[in-house]
């Protein structure tokens, strides 16, 4: 019998410190072996969000001792990985260079080929990890870093159909979180405060809501609360607040969703429609009914992610290591760590001054 692939995965690009080992079945089926994630939400929450220097430290005091679980976890002899594969991009520049240096170190070490990987084409492979999902499929990935719409056309191979021009999702959540005196993560609080406030107490601005196709804006609604926050009398208040918010996000993302189905079924010849989202935001009760609803309204299968590779995760980024050394996509030992990685890269950069919509 053959020898099965064994990839050690490493992730470092933000504020979980993790490493999996993943392998396959004999019909090409990925395995997970271990998934060891080590989150740092107790180290930032007194800052309301990530400080990536105190984020780096964490990563470089626990990735020995992480690495060496997900090593333990899975049973199998370091001796036996096949390659090492870890984040290279897009993340915080400090926290990437921990897993990335890490990884290339191992790999030298054991003397198997090194594979860097981008964070978004493991978030955009991960519902492999637990579904047997076909290609393509459409893409909605909601984190506190990312909030993108992509057609996942096959491993390797994407295209972006909408992304933020400013904040993330997650980083909506947390900053309106943050406005409530709520502490970081704030997103799960958001979703209880507004399940006993009036959606319809205050007008929130929807930006891009009329243009810029499935792209996704944020910002500016960040700051219709902050002036709003700084006239709230009492906790209903802040209930009706948080629960305008929420349905201002469901009605921005039931909208730009129907752009982006219609975007997916436009470039590519579909038997079957499948919408997966991904990312901590999909942990959102109300948005994943109003995204199930969408879906049953428009034929297509939805996937929502277990919730261990639903957030950052090492499982996904060995998983595209093993997809990438089924096609010997190996890279040298200087690769550096690149901050801005875009998966697609035909679409245009969507942040900052001079954006067209
Ligand atoms: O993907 P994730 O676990 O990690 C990173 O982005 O690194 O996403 C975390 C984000 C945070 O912004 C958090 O507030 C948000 O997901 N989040 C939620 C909910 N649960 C987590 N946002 C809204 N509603 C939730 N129930
Ligand atoms: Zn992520």
């Amino acid at each position: 019998m053959n020898k099965k692939t064994i990839i050690l995965g490493i992730e470092s690009s933000c504020d979980e410190t993790a490493a999996s080992i993943v392998t396959e079945n004999e019909q090409g089926i990925p395995i997970v072996l271990s998934n060891v994630i080590s989150s740092q939400v107790d180290i930032h929450k007194q800052f309301g969000g990530v400080v990536p220097e105190l984020a780096a430290r964490s990563h470089i005091k626990k990735i020995d001792w992480i690495v060496q679980k997900a090593i333990d976890d899975s049973k199998i002899n370091a001796e036996d990985i096949d390659a090492v594969a870890s984040t290279a991009g897009p993340g915080l520049i400090v926290c990437l260079s921990v897993g990335l240096n890490f990884g290339k170190s191992f790999a030298l070490a054991l003397n198997v080929p090194f594979i860097s990987v981008n964070h978004l084409e493991g978030h955009a492979l991960s519902p492999k990890l637990n579904s047997n999902l076909e290609y393509p499929y459409l893409l909605l990935l909601i984190s506190g870093g990312h909030s993108q719409y992509l057609s996942v056309q096959k491993a390797g191979t994407y295209k972006r159909l909408g992304t933020t021009i400013d904040d993330a999702l997650g980083e909506a959540y947390d900053k309106t979180a943050k406005l409530l005196g709520i502490e970081f993560p704030g997103g799960p609080k958001i979703e209880s405060f507004a399940a006993k406030g009036d959606p319809n107490k205050y007008i929130l601005p929807k930006p891009i809501f009329n243009k810029g196709g499935c792209n996704l804006s944020f910002a500016g609604l960040k700051t219709a609360i902050l002036k709003i926050s700084k006239n709230i009398k009492n906790e209903q208040e802040k209930f009706d607040l948080a629960a305008s918010f929420q349905k201002t996000i469901e009605d921005i993302l039931n909208k730009k969703t129907k752009i982006a189905f219609s975007e997916h079924e436009k470039i590519n010849n579909l038997k079957k429609k499948t919408f997966v989202v991904a990312g901590g935001v999909a942990a959102n009760k109300k948005i994943r009914s109003m995204l199930i609803k969408l879906c049953d309204e428009n034929n297509y299968d939805h996937v929502f992610p277990s919730i261990d590779f639903c957030g950052d995760n090492a499982a996904m980024i060995a998983l595209v290591g093993l997809e990438k050394f089924k096609m010997k996509k190996f890279d040298n030992l200087d690769h550096p760590a690149r901050p801005r990685w875009p998966l697609d890269n035909e679409a245009p950069f969507m942040k900052g001054f001079g954006v067209k919509l």
